[in-house]
């Protein structure tokens, strides 16, 4: 990509997280702890992080699943869309990761709201229940990209009809590549083929872009 396109889209990003996705303290915060305890950069963007608080409000989630926690960064900006009586269980294979968010988390005033799940999510997600009235409003993909594809199949059953199924960084330029095969492609592909469900690629600015798979339920 030219140089100009890139400062133009950092110009925007910058834009909208001025106008639209201003950090408090505590996401200022918890990008310093991350820093500080040498996670990689690779959380969510502030516009991003707000695109997933305001998709989760307008949803109306009660009960959000999110998929690969890092420091707690976009957790924190799910958690803040729940209602009093919401939840917000995370998945994080990484037990240093685990700690940073939740030091993240309770600082942030939400450790009640939300429950850090250390493990490999395809563990934590076969010991989920499936009945009617403890599925998800809102599922978060975000850990690794291979996994991708297994998640999805996972949380379909596990996501109430109506719900959300999000995936980060579903608008890798490899994407664009048909003879190259990555865990993104073929989620793409299975979420636009699903019977169950019907999605959108919308895409997302930050230092280059990307984008976000967004997925209804039937
Ligand atoms: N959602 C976070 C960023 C997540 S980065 C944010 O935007 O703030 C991806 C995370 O997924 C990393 O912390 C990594 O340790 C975790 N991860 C990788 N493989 C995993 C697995 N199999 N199960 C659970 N978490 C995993
Ligand atoms: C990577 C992972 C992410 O979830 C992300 O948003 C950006 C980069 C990565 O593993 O490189
Ligand atoms: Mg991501």
């Amino acid at each position: 990509m030219a140089e100009q396109d890139t400062v133009r889209l950092q110009d925007f990003d910058g834009y909208i997280t001025r106008l639209f996705a201003p950090e408090d303290a505590a996401l200022v915060d918890a990008r310093a702890l991350m820093r500080k305890e040498n996670l990689p950069h690779i959380y969510v963007s502030p516009s991003e992080g707000k695109l997933l608080h305001m998709l989760a409000k307008i949803s109306g989630a009660k009960w959000i699943l999110e998929i690969g926690t890092l420091g707690g960064y976009s957790a924190i900006w799910l958690a803040r869309a729940l209602p009093a009586d919401g939840r917000l269980i995370t998945l994080e294979i990484d037990p240093h990761h685990a700690d940073v968010s939740r030091r993240n988390i309770a600082h942030a005033g939400l450790a009640d709201k939300v429950e850090v799940r250390v493990g490999p999510a395809l563990e934590s997600l076969a010991a989920m229940p499936i009945t009617a009235d403890e599925r998800f409003d809102l599922v978060f993909i975000d850990a690794d990209k291979e996994g991708y594809p297994e998640y999805l199949k996972k949380v379909v059953p596990l996501t109430r009809s109506g719900g959300l199924i999000l995936a980060d960084n579903a608008m890798k330029a490899s994407v664009l590549d048909q003879a190259a095969d990555s865990g993104i492609a073929r989620y793409n592909a299975a979420a636009s083929a699903h019977p169950e469900l019907e999605s959108i690629l919308v895409p997302v600015v930050r230092d280059e872009i990307d984008g976000l798979l967004i997925s209804r339920k039937k």
